[in-house]
C-alpha cells in the first residue's frame, strides 16, 4: 500500500492505471477510521481494480465554531485500517496544497445544500462538494463509495454528479451500528462512557417511528414530538431536527408514508450527532 501526498504523484498514478484499463474507485473519508469506514473500503475493493482511501479533515467543510481543530486524527491506526481493507493508496494531501493562497472557486449546491443540515452549517456542502470534486479530479476515479450515514451529503453528492456531468459512479453502503444502535460515527469518540450508554436511544427512537408509521400514523408533528420525547426524556442529547422527507429529494412530507426518510440531528456539549433511517 503506498502513501501519496503530492496531488500531482496522485494523478500520475490514476492516470496510468487508467492507461492500462483498470478501473478506480475512492472511498473519501476524513480519517477518524472505524467499523463504518472499513464496510465502506471493503466495498470499494470489490467495485473495481484500484482502490484508494483519501485522508483529509477537509477545512472548508467545518463552521467556525466547529471541531476542526479537535477532529480525531489517528493516521497509524487508520493506515493499519487500510491496509486490512486492501487499499492500493492512501491519499493523504496537505491543506496547503489542497487549498493554496490564491484559491477562489467552489462548488455550492443550491436546494439540496441548503436544508437540514445545510441550514445548520451553511457552509458545509460547499466546502464537501468542493473537495469531492477535487478528489475526483485528482483520483480520477470510476466509482466512489459513500455513506449513508451522511444521508443527505450521498444526495449532494449525487445531484453535483449528474448537475455536473461528472463521469463517476456513487455507491452508497448501508449505515454500520454498535449494538445498541448507535450509527458508527468518528465524532462518538467525544462521547464520555456514561453519555455514550444512552446514546443508543437516537436509534431505539428512529426505529419507534418506523413502528409508529407501520402502524399507520402518518402525521409530521406527532411523529417529530415523539421521536423528541424519546430522544431527549432519555438522554442528555437535545434535539435540533427530526424531519420526514422524501427519499430522494428531502423534501418534508406533509403526510408521513413509505418510501420515508427519517432525519435527526441532535447536540450534546456543542458536537453534533445525525442519524438516519430509511423506511420503505
Ligand atoms: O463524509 C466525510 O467524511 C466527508 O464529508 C468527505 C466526503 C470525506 C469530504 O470531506
Amino acid at each position: 500500500m503506498k502513501i501519496i501526498k503530492s496531488l500531482k504523484s496522485m494523478r500520475a498514478l490514476a492516470q496510468q492505471w487508467r492507461r492500462e484499463a483498470q478501473k478506480i474507485v475512492l472511498v473519501p473519508t476524513m480519517g477518524g477510521l472505524h467499523e463504518g469506514h472499513l464496510s465502506l473500503i471493503r466495498r470499494g475493493r470489490k467495485a473495481g481494480d484500484k482502490l484508494v482511501v483519501s485522508i483529509f479533515v477537509n477545512p472548508t467543510q467545518f463552521g467556525p465554531r466547529e471541531d476542526y481543530s479537535r477532529y480525531p486524527r489517528t493516521f497509524t491506526a487508520d493506515k493499519q485500517k487500510c491496509r486490512e481493507g486492501g487499499a492500493d493508496v492512501i491519499f493523504c494531501p496537505t491543506a496547503e496544497a489542497i487549498y493554496p493562497d490564491k484559491f477562489d472557486t467552489w462548488v455550492s449546491p443550491d436546494v439540496t445544500g441548503s436544508i437540514l443540515e445545510g441550514a445548520a452549517r451553511p457552509t458545509h456542502f460547499r466546502g464537501v462538494c468542493t473537495i469531492v470534486l477535487k478528489l475526483f479530479n485528482i483520483v480520477l476515479p470510476h466509482t466512489a463509495v459513500f455513506g449513508q450515514k451522511d444521508y443527505q451529503q450521498c444526495l449532494v453528492v449525487k445531484r453535483m454528479v449528474d448537475d455536473l456531468n461528472l463521469p463517476v459512479r456513487i455507491i452508497v453502503s448501508p449505515i454500520i451500528r454498535a449494538a445498541d444502535g448507535l450509527a458508527l460515527s468518528s465524532r462518538n469518540a467525544y462521547l464520555s462512557p456514561a453519555r455514550r450508554r444512552t446514546a443508543g436511544v437516537i436509534y431505539r427512537a428512529l426505529c419507534e417511528a418506523k413502528k409508529a408509521i407501520k402502524d399507520g400514523k402518518t402525521q409530521p408533528a406527532l411523529l417529530t414530538r415523539e421521536v423528541r420525547k424519546t430522544i431527549e426524556g432519555e438522554s442528555e442529547f437535545q434535539v435540533e431536527y427530526v424531519e420526514f422527507a422524501d427519499p430522494q429529494t428531502l423534501k418534508k412530507q406533509k403526510t408521513v408514508q413509505p418510501p420515508t426518510v427519517v432525519l435527526v440531528a441532535v447536540r450534546l456539549g456543542g458536537i453534533r450527532f445525525i442519524d438516519n433511517l430509511l423506511i420503505k
